[in-house]
């Protein structure tokens, strides 16, 4: 490294990610600087693809290197993005996968799968691989809110072949049978049928493994957190107080079982519900609150027609907070990966 380019990287370790709180030198992430004709270029590797903070990152980088650096006029950053290792996944589980993540609630029909497919679909479209499980085994909704039907997956050296919509992989046992023949099975069954969806599948390498559960503290949440390292999960709700109370118990079940709570969401907040519980709930178990859902008709009807609102009408309120969500997901699954790690571990995985 040249003495100049020894300079510009001394003045950027001064410049702090938000949301990890670290140096952006230390944490790895300054790459490829080259030096010349008094522009200094240099790339970026974020923690993921759907990072809000981008301006923040130029605004820094320009006041901690222009005027403090002799001989440098300007910067050109170029961005890449890595999806931090969680590295529990690698030692247990064959599959490349990045993070997995459970969405989940007490009660049933608060929009959990509807905030599943709206968060796959918006990390997708920010560039991430991502896959999405339908872990609700008996009642799969998946395959409508992503427009399918029975489509049925091909299988290939003895894997199945995730179906792919929207840049989001899909597996549901929506795709197995059909609802007139519905899915009978007692607990051993599911645990088995939920194991094979992440054995018996060829993922391929994905960033975000999004999995999406039957409501309640029940076999499926049990089994997954039992069976597979969960990055974190997110607990999805109302408003009201009877919804909050059931999400306190999901919620209580997860810490018992030594997963990472992501946040929760606040789904259907509007005159109807009200509004606000979502972030009182948040509050009293000193959890991140990631972003509050309007009850509107586009997002039902995006479900019941296979099109979800991030992409039909992204500019619409509950679009936007779809996005703002998705980002504060993203955010959060590198800060839980992150913590405490003494060496950050960007791109420990090829
Ligand atoms: N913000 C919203 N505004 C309007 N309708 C919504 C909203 N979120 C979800 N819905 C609708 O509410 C219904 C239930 O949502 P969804 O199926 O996502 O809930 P769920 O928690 O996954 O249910 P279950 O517990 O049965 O799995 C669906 O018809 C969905 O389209
Ligand atoms: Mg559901």
């Amino acid at each position: 490294m040249s003495k100049i380019d020894q300079q510009v990287m001394t003045v950027l370790s001064t410049v702090i990610e938000p949301e990890l709180n670290r140096d952006i030198v230390s944490l790895n992430m300054v790459r490829d600087l080259d030096v010349a004709d008094g522009i200094a270029e240099f790339t970026i590797v974020l923690t993921t693809p759907a990072c809000p903070l981008k301006d923040v990152f130029v605004e820094r980088c320009n006041a901690a290197v222009i005027g403090k650096v002799a001989g440098i006029e300007s910067l050109r950053i170029r961005w890449d993005a890595q999806v931090p290792t969680d590295r529990r996944i690698h030692g247990r589980l064959d599959v490349p996968m990045n993070s997995i993540v459970a969405i989940a609630s007490g009660k049933g029909g608060v929009g959990k799968s509807t905030v599943a497919t709206n968060l796959a679909v918006s990390l997708a479209d920010a560039g991430a691989e991502v896959g999405l499980m339908d872990a609700d085994i008996l009642n799969p909704n998946i395959p409508q809110m992503f427009g399918l039907g029975s489509g049925r997956p091909k299988v290939r050296n003895d894997k199945m072949q995730p179906l792919e919509v929207f840049g989001v992989k899909l597996i549901s046992t929506g795709f197995l049978t059909t609802p007139d023949k519905p899915m009978i099975m007692r607990g051993p069954m599911l645990h088995n049928a939920i194991r094979q969806f992440f054995t018996d599948v060829e993922w391929g390498r994905l960033d975000y493994m999004i999995v999406d559960l039957p409501p309640g503290t029940g076999d499926a949440p049990l089994s997954l957190a039992q069976s597979f390292p969960l990055t974190g999960s997110i607990i999805v709700t109302q408003p009201q107080d009877v919804a909050v109370a059931d999400a306190i118990r999901a919620a209580a079940m997860f810490e018992q079982l030594k997963v990472p709570l992501l946040g929760v969401v606040e789904n259907m907040s509007g005159e109807f519900f009200g509004s606000g519980g979502g972030e009182k709930f948040a509050e009293s178990r000193d959890l991140p609150f990631l972003g509050r859902i309007p009850l509107s008709a586009n997002v039902r009807e995006g479900g019941d027609y296979g099109r979800p609102i991030v992409i039909h009408d992204p500019e619409s309120e509950a679009g936007r907070a779809f996005r703002r969500l998705s980002e504060q997901v993203a955010a959060r699954i590198s800060v839980v990966m992150l913590q405490g790690a003494d060496v950050i571990p960007i791109n420990i995985v090829g």
